[in-house]
């Protein structure tokens, strides 16, 4: 049995050593060969392979990105982009796939497994926004990284009687603000999920201040006001459709600063929040992830992603975990309200 490896999507940190455990149960427990896609869906798409095996995973467990590189592809946005990889597949003798992604490399793993590729899923994404599994991979590293940041923040905020807007990761899902927020103490937290109302925050900032301590504001990237102005980078779209966001965080600086007459700064965390070294918690979620994943290739349960579930690793149809996006619910966000100010 062969079998290909690909990493799509946004990078985050873990997908080595899900990577590691794959190949290396795979080979000493079942004997499989293996071969490397590079860059997501572009591996299978353009037929861009590398050498995968035990030599080439020893030393990876706590390395951050993807030693197979990553892209956002989308082989459905290609002309014959499906026979494409059907062709690959075969001619590289590859009998199953273990693609590991979020929404975008899953959707179209869920897709390509319905027209008869031997898929198996694992999720990761920072962003903790996907179905069917409690957490993913590289959400914990990426909170902790907001965490120390906010921390650090809250100082230098104290020092200068400063306003502090931290804007992170979450295009659709506010899960890191949320969790970061709630670990560093941020004095408000707004998610997508709920428009903000400005006003609120000036209050609950001005309310901070009567304290003689200086607000924290974690706002996530895909947070818009009330009003339904949102601040975009650009208007250019990747290959699923995605607008490149940013830019939330020093507007609501200006609007602070305008409205409360203090000085206010806005730090955006972007992509630290996705390098680097992974936590405890993401190796051991990643590693047992691919564990488990080569085990379904094995059982020859396809069309399966692997998912966390209490402290158990259960199989779930790929479908069911790229159907809708895991939100942060209005009960959770309440729950956290009564901190801010
Ligand atoms: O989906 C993961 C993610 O990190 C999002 O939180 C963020 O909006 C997006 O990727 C950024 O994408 P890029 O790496 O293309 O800038």
């Amino acid at each position: 049995m062969r079998v290909g490896v690909l990493t799509g999507g946004g990078d985050c940190p873990g997908l080595n050593a899900v990577i590691r455990a794959v190949v290396r149960k795979g080979a000493s427990e079942y004997g499989y060969e293996f071969l490397g896609f590079r860059d997501g869906w572009k591996g299978p798409l353009e037929n861009v392979t590398c050498e995968l095996g035990i030599p080439q995973v020893r030393g990876i467990l706590p390395r951050g990105g993807t030693i197979l590189g990553s892209s956002r592809t989308n082989p459905f946005k290609v002309d014959g982009g499906v026979e494409r990889i059907k062709e690959n597949l075969a001619s590289n003798g590859v009998d199953a796939l273990v693609a590991i992604g979020g929404e975008d490399t899953l959707g179209v793993a869920t897709k390509l497994s319905e027209l008869g590729v031997n898929v198996v899923g694992v999720p990761k994404t920072i962003d903790n926004d996907l179905g069917a599994t409690d957490f993913t991979f590289g959400f914990d590293t990426a909170v902790n990284i907001a965490t120390e940041a906010i921390d650090r923040l809250h100082t230098t905020a104290e020092s200068h009687h400063r306003i502090v807007v931290v804007e992170v990761m979450g295009r659709h899902a506010g899960w890191i603000a949320l969790h970061s927020g709630l670990a560093g103490g941020a004095n408000v937290i707004l998610i997508p999920e709920v428009p903000f109302d400005l006003e609120k925050v000036v209050e609950h900032v001005e309310s901070r201040f009567r304290t003689n301590f200086s607000p924290i504001i974690v706002v996530a990237e895909g947070a818009t006001p009330k009003e339904g102005t949102h601040a975009l980078h650009s208007e250019e779209l990747d290959a699923f459709g995605h607008v490149r966001l940013g830019g939330v965080g020093d507007m609501i600086a200006a609007e602070l600063e305008k409205r409360t007459g203090k000085e206010a700064r806005a730090v955006v965390l972007g992509h630290t929040q996705r390098g680097g070294t992974p936590t405890a918690f993401d190796r051991w979620l990643a590693t047992r992830f691919g564990l488990h994943a080569i085990a379904a290739v094995h059982d020859g349960d396809f069309g399966k992603m692997v998912a966390l579930r209490g402290t158990d690793i259960v199989r779930a149809p790929l479908a069911e975990a790229t159907r809708e996006l895991k939100v942060v619910t209005p009960e959770l966000y309440a729950e956290a309200g009564v901190l801010f100010g």
